[in-house]
């Protein structure tokens, strides 16, 4: 039994996309990947694509020093939505969810805009904020 979903919750500002729904409407075409800014509040912003997770976008941003703002380290852990160390809020725009375990998103979580920054694909300019609980303190009240 499996403790993970994928399941979108549409209708808010950042809204999940169900996996293959974005794409060329001829399906004999292919998917190219489109670039996107994913911004951390209060961070500074890194550039991914469509189609990588954006937790390794933000690692790669870091590592060029475009995250001068994180007070620490990017968390990063098993890199697969298992142990919950890279929770992030999305406040704005779309993403396709991989799974992601519910001991650390829960579906009400989920349908908050809570992810794993490891298990999800931006599809277009996205804006979150780190919920890892040692950041999200030392980002001040705007943090859960
Ligand atoms: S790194 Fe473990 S859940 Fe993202």
């Amino acid at each position: 039994m499996s403790d993970t979903t994928a399941a979108p919750a549409p209708g808010r500002a950042a809204t999940p996309v169900a996996s293959g729904a974005v794409g060329p409407s001829d399906p004999d075409q292919p998917v190219r990947p489109r670039r996107v800014t994913i911004t951390v509040e209060g961070c500074g912003s890194a550039t991914a694509t469509t189609e990588e997770r954006v937790l390794v976008a933000l690692e790669r941003a870091q590592g060029f020093g475009q995250l001068r703002g994180l007070p620490r380290k990017l968390p990063v852990g098993c890199r697969r939505g298992g142990c919950g160390i890279c929770r992030a809020r999305v406040l704005d725009g779309e993403y396709r969810i991989t799974p992601m375990s519910r001991a650390h998103v829960s579906a009400a979580d989920e349908a908050e805009g809570v992810v794993l920054a490891c298990a999800i694909y931006a599809q277009s300019d996205l804006t979150l904020r780190l919920e890892t609980p040692s950041l999200g303190k030392a980002k001040g009240p705007s943090a859960n």
